[in-house]
C-alpha cells in the first residue's frame, strides 16, 4: 500500500482522500453549470454518488498512490475543489486533472497543485508519461496544463462511453523532459520560496 502521507502539499493547498461524507460537497460542485460546462455537464445526486463510490472510492485501493482527491485551502481547511492523477477511463494513460469551485478560479490554484501532482507522479510513483485531456473550447484549462509543463499534441477520442465519441485536446509530457524543466524552474526560484 502506498504511503498516503506522501500526497503532495503546496504552499497554499493540500489533498486528502474523499469519503462518503463528502457527497454533499461533491453534489454542490456538480450542480454548478459553469463549473461543469467542460466536464460532462451537471450531475444529479444519484450520478454523483455513483461516481464517488465507483470511480473515486473504489479506485484508491485498486491503484495505490493514484486517485481523485479533495483539494483543501491549507489556511482555512475549506475544500476548494478536486485534483486527480488517475487513469483516463478505459485507457492505460495516467492523466492529471482538476475541477475547482467558482470562488477559487483565477488564483493560480489549479496550476499550483497540478505542478505538485506532476512532480509526485514522476518522482514518487515513477510514471513515465503523464497526459491530460480537455474539451476543445476549454482554453482556461489548456492554459493551466501548458503552465504546468505539459505539451499539446493534437486531439484524441476514446472508446469509453463516458466520452460520448467526442474529440478532446490531448496533452502529454515524458518524465525525463518534465523533470529537467522542473529542476530549472526550482533552481531559478529565490531561496526560501517553495514551488
Ligand atoms: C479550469 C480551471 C481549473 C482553472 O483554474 P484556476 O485555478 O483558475 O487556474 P489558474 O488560476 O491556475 O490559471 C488559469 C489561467 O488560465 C487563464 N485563463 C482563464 N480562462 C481563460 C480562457 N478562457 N482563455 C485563455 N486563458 C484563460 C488565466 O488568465 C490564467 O492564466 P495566467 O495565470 O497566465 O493569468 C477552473 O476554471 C475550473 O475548475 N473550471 C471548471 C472545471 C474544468 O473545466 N476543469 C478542467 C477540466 S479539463
Amino acid at each position: 500500500m502506498h504511503d498516503l502521507s506522501e500526497l503532495p502539499i503546496t504552499e497554499r493547498l493540500s489533498l486528502r482522500r474523499f469519503d462518503l461524507h463528502d457527497l454533499d460537497y461533491l453534489c454542490e460542485l456538480h450542480a454548478d453549470p459553469d463549473v461543469m460546462r467542460y466536464v460532462g455537464g451537471v450531475k444529479d445526486r444519484a450520478q454523483t454518488e455513483e461516481m464517488l463510490r465507483d470511480r473515486v472510492l473504489a479506485y484508491y485501493d485498486a491503484n495505490p498512490g493514484l486517485g481523485c482527491w479533495l483539494t483543501l485551502d491549507r489556511a482555512t481547511r475549506e475544500p476548494i475543489g478536486l485534483h486527480m492523477l488517475n487513469h483516463i477511463r478505459g485507457e492505460t494513460h495516467i492523466q492529471v486533472g482538476y475541477v475547482l469551485a467558482r470562488p477559487y478560479w483565477g488564483l493560480g490554484y489549479a496550476t499550483e497543485m497540478a505542478v505538485a501532482l506532476l512532480r509526485y507522479g514522476f518522482v514518487q510513483l515513477r510514471v513515465q508519461q503523464i497526459n491530460a485531456i480537455t474539451d476543445l473550447p476549454n482554453l482556461g484549462s489548456q492554459h493551466v496544463l501548458t503552465k504546468a509543463g505539459l505539451r499539446r499534441n493534437g486531439e484524441r477520442s476514446f472508446p469509453h462511453p463516458i466520452f460520448r465519441g467526442e474529440t478532446f485536446a490531448w496533452f502529454e509530457r515524458d518524465a525525463e523532459d518534465w523533470l529537467a524543466d522542473d529542476r530549472a524552474r526550482l533552481s531559478a526560484m529565490p531561496l526560501g520560496m517553495s514551488a
